[in-house]
């Protein structure tokens, strides 16, 4: 029987990680299957909705390292992750994308000489301003299997030096996520518990430091919305990290007095996902929502520089927007106007890389 760990920490892995949970619990004679949670996000809503929306069960084991510095949330996660190793020796650690959760849970199991795979392996943005960048160049380059969701990954990963007998193209886990629950998300009744009913809107979502965290990236966005929601709805679920600092950069008023922004807490699973589906577009600056909406085939506009996913742009409904006011509100009215970028769905994004993962381990 193998003993393995699905670890997971920020709101971004939990739809990564319930597929492969489902899949893995298939082989129950084979596998015995822990799920570490090491708290990096607490709040209900960023974590124990998704758990239920998702169908997982609780954690088997809860590290709760909450908030604080890179430095802290990493030492933190290291320190308390290393005890569950050491007490329940694993033969396997799956981690998966690009948080502190993610790097700091693989040093822990390659320094005690537990194998590590890594799923969402050998994406890169070549943006080492950006935490998530370090996060994939530490975990890829210790991490024994690197499960890429896209052919641009191995590359990557062959440039920097790794084997090619350690990279596994299995397809983008989060699509498996979406496939599976998109028929119950379309039920979701959120649109009318906010208010909205046939006409258009723009779904935002905020949350790098690079435009939440200093004045003048969050007010040159906010600039932007001010001008955008003239011509349409925004809905905008606010990530506990922009409210936190539209109220230290005394922003806050700004946002309340936009008439046709709709402001909501982070939304739940499927009901993020029938916002995803039903909007005009959407204004984001996520690295999963480039994928989700390429999937959905909606367009989608990222303020920022570059993405570690440029499969999005090259054959997605994707397009990168400079952090810039007018820049922004241009590429808004475009969209529009009736001029959408149309896409098609990458190689296997097909919902079945759970299952391509599981065959490799058995
Ligand atoms: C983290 C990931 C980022 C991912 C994002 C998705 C890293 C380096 N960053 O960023 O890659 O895209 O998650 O959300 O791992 N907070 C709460 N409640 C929570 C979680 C966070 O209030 O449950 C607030 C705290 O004020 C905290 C801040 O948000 O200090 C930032 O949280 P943190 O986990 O450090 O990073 P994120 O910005 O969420």
């Amino acid at each position: 029987m193998k003993k393995i760990h699905l670890v997971v920490g920020a709101r971004p892995n939990f739809m990564k990680m319930a597929p492969l949970y489902d899949e893995f619990s298939k082989y129950k004679d084979e596998f015995n299957v822990k799920l570490i949670h090491t708290g990096q996000h607490y709040d209900e809503r960023m974590s124990d909705f998704f758990f239920q929306d998702l169908g997982m069960p609780k954690p088997d084991v809860y590290l709760g390292v909450g908030s604080g510095s890179h430095g802290q949330q990493t030492a933190r996660i290291m320190e308390r992750y290393e005890e569950t190793l050491l007490a329940d020796k694993p033969d396997l650690v799956i981690v998966a994308g690009d948080v502190n959760s993610t790097a700091a849970c693989a040093i822990d199991a390659v320094k005690l000489h537990i194998p590590v795979a890594h799923l969402e392996a050998g994406l890169r943005s070549f943006d080492r301003t950006m935490p998530e960048e370090i996060n994939r160049l530490i975990t890829d380059s210790i991490a024994d299997m690197l499960l890429i969701p896209s052919l641009d990954a191995e590359q990557h990963l062959l440039k920097e030096g790794i084997e090619p007998h350690k990279i596994h193209f299995v397809g983008n886990i989060m699509i498996d996520s979406l496939n599976n629950y998109k028929d119950r998300a379309a039920k979701s009744q959120i649109k009318q518990e906010i208010g909205i009913g046939e006409e258009e809107y723009c779904l935002i979502t905020l949350h790098r430091p690079a435009n939440v965290d200093n004045f003048e990236g969050l007010n040159t966005i906010l600039n932007a919305f001010a001008e955008i929601s003239k011509n349409i709805k925004l809905v905008f679920p606010i990530h506990p990290r922009t409210r936190k600092q539209l109220a230290n950069l005394g922003l806050t008023d700004m946002v309340n007095d936009m008439e046709n922004l709709i402001l909501i807490e982070p939304a739940g699973y499927y009901d993020f996902m029938k916002l995803q589906m039903d909007a005009k577009f959407v204004l984001t600056d996520s690295g999963g929502i480039q994928e989700e909406t390429t999937w959905f085939g909606i367009p989608c506009l990222t303020i920022r520089p570059n993405t570690e996913r440029p499969i999005t742009v090259t054959e997605g409904t994707n397009q990168l927007v400079e952090l810039n006011t007018e820049t922004i509100i241009k590429a808004v009215n475009k969209i529009l106007a009736g001029d959408v970028k149309k896409g098609t769905i990458p190689k296997y994004w097909d919902g079945k890389t759970a299952k391509r993962i599981v065959q490799l381990f058995r």
